[in-house]
């Protein structure tokens, strides 16, 4: 028997439920995996609130979570290129993130192909805090917009897990970044974190203040927070920016007018998804690789802001949706 975060039906932190249930040994392609850290993630509150996406209805219990690090306790048969002992991370299990969770749970039996060898100099709590957030920033800077020298970029939720690693990446890369925050606490991290300005967005009008800094408009918008931030941006982006929309944190943004790109001044959107960004195993690997030597060289840290006992992910959860969390949030079994 081994201990999981379950739900029965979709709804507040309270249907998640601390349940002992049976794993069976792992199939054959599978590898059982004992986590010692598993990521907490925005789309685990979408899959528990439930009408999230375009998710088919869920199957009941569910174990929610689809992202984790740990060591291989056992493998199933046919499987050759992993082995106990290996030290591993994934994300998903193929498919959308969002379906076949479960990675709330001491440990899972996950396809052999989703792992990831972890390199020495990366730990597990590292790799649990940055693999998903990772790669959505590397979405957005190697397949939308690689940011370049005498650029202004708007990153929102600066402080999130994704924003944190989208403005250290893009200050690396030379940018001038400015990021939007809800708290004087989490201005203070991401000024230490590649922010030249931070604007606190809850108290300030953001559209009037990055206009006070940037009266020309930035060349591109990093936004997570989607309803309430991703259209008024389009007043401070300067004519042919682009404006990329990753998250809904607040919400979908609505349907969009597309005229409305040519009244704003010719600018462009994209709404891009991690998932076909790695959707090829070999680019899954490189966007990987790329990630850990990013961490080791010191261009990314990872920001473990806080981590919970997994049995408290309901904790975790509140603490989210309440705007509590900065950083990259793990849990551990
Ligand atoms: N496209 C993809 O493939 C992809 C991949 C990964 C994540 N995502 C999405 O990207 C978004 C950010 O992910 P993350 O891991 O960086 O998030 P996170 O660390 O959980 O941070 C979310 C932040 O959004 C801000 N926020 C603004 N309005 C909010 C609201 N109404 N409720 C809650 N938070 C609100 C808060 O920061 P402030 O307090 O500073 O406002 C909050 O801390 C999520 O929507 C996630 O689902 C998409």
């Amino acid at each position: 028997m081994i201990n999981a975060i379950r739900i029965h039906r979709n709804g507040e932190p309270d249907e998640m439920q601390w349940e002992a249930i049976e794993l069976p040994a792992p199939a054959a392609g599978e590898a059982r995996v004992r986590h010692t850290a598993i990521a907490l993630n925005f789309s685990d509150v979408n899959v528990r609130r439930g009408g999230f996406y375009i998710t088919p209805p869920s199957a009941f219990p569910l174990i929610l979570g689809n992202e984790a690090a740990g060591v291989v306790a056992s493998v199933g048969a046919g499987v050759t290129d992993i082995q106990p002992g290996d030290r591993v991370a994934y994300v998903g299990v193929g498919g959308p993130f969002y379906e076949n969770t479960g990675s709330y749970a001491e440990e899972r039996n996950v396809p052999a192909s989703c792992l990831i060898k972890l390199p020495d100099g990366i730990s597990e709590h590292q790799a649990a805090a940055l693999l998903l957030k990772g790669l959505t920033a590397s979405l957005v800077i190697n397949r939308i917009y690689k940011p370049k020298p005498g650029d202004t970029i708007l990153v929102h939720a600066a402080a999130s897990g994704v924003g944190l690693l989208l403005c250290q990446w893009a200050k690396h890369l030379g940018a001038t970044v400015l990021g939007t925050v809800g708290s004087a606490a989490k201005a203070k991290l991401v000024l230490e974190n590649g922010c030249d300005h931070a604007i606190l967005y809850r108290d300030t009008d953001f559209v009037a203040a990055v206009k006070e800094i940037v009266p020309s408009g930035v060349r591109a918008v990093f936004d997570g927070v989607g309803k309430d931030t991703f259209i008024p941006s389009f007043d401070c982006t300067q004519p042919f920016g682009m404006l990329v929309n990753y998250g809904n944190a607040s919400g979908h943004v609505p349907p969009l007018d597309l005229l409305l790109l040519a009244k704003k001044g010719s600018l462009s959107v994209c709404r891009p998804a991690y998932s076909s960004h790695v959707a090829d195993p070999t680019d899954y690997r490189v966007a990987c690789d790329e990630l850990f030597s990013l961490v080791k060289r010191g261009v990314l840290r990872v920001e473990t802001g806080s981590s919970y006992a997994l049995r408290d992910a309901a904790q975790a959860h509140r603490d989210l949706e309440a705007r509590r969390t900065a950083g990259s949030t793990v849990l551990v079994p």
